[in-house]
C-alpha cells in the first residue's frame, strides 16, 4: 500500500491512522516508546525540494520506530546528470528499501515512483497537488486541542493556488466533519475557485485559522506589494484574529514568512498558536503512517 493522496485512503484507514497517531504522540510525550517495530527496515528519503520539518519529521519518525533512514542528497545525485525519475525509481527499487518517502516539485511524481517501486511510497508533498501526511498531522493537532474535529470551522487562508497543504486539508477535514473555508488574495486563488475567497469573511467565527505561506518560488511574477501591505490586507494580525471564535487557535504548516502572512505576535502567542504542537504531532503522525505501511509487510 502507498500513501499518495487523501482520497485514496478509506474512512477506516483514516480512523486507524489518527488513532495510531494519538498513541504514538502519547508515547513520544511520555518517553514510553520501548518497542522498535520497524527494526531492521530501511526507509529511503528522496527530497527534490527544500524541507526542514517534513524531512526531519519523517527521519525522526523512522528512527523512533527502529528503522534506518537513508537520505539521498538530491543536489549531488544523478538527477543532476539528467537521469529520469523512472530510472531513479528502478535504481532505488533494486536496492530493496522497505519504504520510500518522496517530495517532488512535479505534481504526480510520487504516483510515478509508486508504479515502479515494490515497497510502499509515501508522498511528502508533490508540486501544488497534495501533502497527505501534513493534513493527517493537522487533523491530529486539531483533535488533540479540541478533543474533536466534527463541527469545527476551519479557515485556511493565504496562497491557496500553490498550496498542497490546503488541497489535502480541504479533502480530509470535511470527511471528519469540519467546515473548511478557503480564502486568499484573488491573485492567489485557483482559476476554478469556488468558495468564500475573502479572508475576513472566512475568519469570522472560525475555530481554527490556518495560515499559508506565500510561495514566491512558484510564482512567475512577484506579487509586487509594498512591505507590510500583504499583512495588512490578507495576513493574520491580532486585530484580524478578533473576528474568529474567542477560543480560536492559529496554525501554520511552516515555514512562516513572519510579517507577511502572519504577524509574530500571533505566531508566538502561547495561548493561541498550535504551530509548535503541529511539529511535535507531525512525528507521531508519520510514525503511524510508516508503521501501518511498512509494518504490514511480510
Ligand atoms: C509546506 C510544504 O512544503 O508543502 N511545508 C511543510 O511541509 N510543512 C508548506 C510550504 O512550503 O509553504
Amino acid at each position: 500500500m502507498d500513501l499518495l493522496a487523501i482520497d485514496s485512503l478509506s474512512d477506516d484507514q483514516i480512523a486507524t491512522l489518527l488513532a495510531e497517531g494519538e498513541r504514538w504522540a502519547e508515547a513520544n510525550r511520555t518517553g514510553a516508546v520501548s518497542q522498535a517495530p520497524l527494526e531492521g527496515r530501511i526507509v529511503f528519503n528522496l527530497f527534490y525540494e527544500n524541507s526542514t520539518r517534513t524531512l526531519m519529521s519523517f527521519s525522526v519518525a523512522a528512527h523512533r520506530l527502529g528503522a534506518q533512514v537513508v537520505t539521498l542528497p538530491v543536489e549531488q545525485s544523478s538527477a543532476k546528470k539528467g537521469e529520469t525519475l523512472d530510472d531513479t525509481a528502478r535504481t532505488l527499487n533494486a536496492m530493496r528499501p522497505d519504504a520510500l518517502v518522496i517530495r517532488h516539485f512535479e505534481n504526480g511524481a510520487p504516483q510515478r515512483m509508486a508504479r515502479i517501486m515494490d515497497c510502499p511510497v509515501i508522498n511528502a508533498g508533490d508540486g501544488t497537488n497534495e501533502h497527505p501526511t501534513q493534513a493527517l498531522l493537522d487533523a491530529l493537532t486539531i483533535r488533540s486541542h479540541f478533543g474533536r474535529i466534527e463541527g469545527l470551522k476551519v479557515a485556511i487562508c493565504g496562497d491557496i493556488k500553490h498550496s498542497r497543504v490546503a488541497r489535502s486539508n480541504a479533502r480530509l477535514l470535511p470527511r471528519l466533519g469540519a467546515e473548511v473555508r478557503l480564502a486568499g488574495p484573488p491573485a492567489l486563488l485557483p482559476a476554478d475557485f469556488e468558495g468564500i475567497g475573502d479572508v475576513d469573511t472566512a475568519i469570522e467565527g472560525a475555530d481554527v485559522v490556518m495560515m499559508l505561506r506565500v510561495q514566491r518560488e512558484r510564482m512567475a511574477d512577484d506579487l509586487g506589494d509594498a512591505p507590510g501591505e500583504y499583512l495588512a490586507r490578507y495576513g493574520l494580525t491580532a486585530e484580524r484574529l478578533k473576528r474568529a471564535s474567542p477560543d480560536a487557535v492559529v496554525m501554520h504548516p511552516g515555514p512562516m514568512n513572519r510579517g507577511v502572512e502572519i504577524d509574530s505576535a500571533v505566531a508566538d502567542d502561547p495561548q493561541r498558536s498550535l504551530i509548535p504542537l503541529q511539529v511535535e504531532i507531525g512525528v507521531a503522525a508519520r510514525m503511524a503512517c510508516l508503521n501501518l505501511l511498512v509494518g504490514a509487510r511480510p
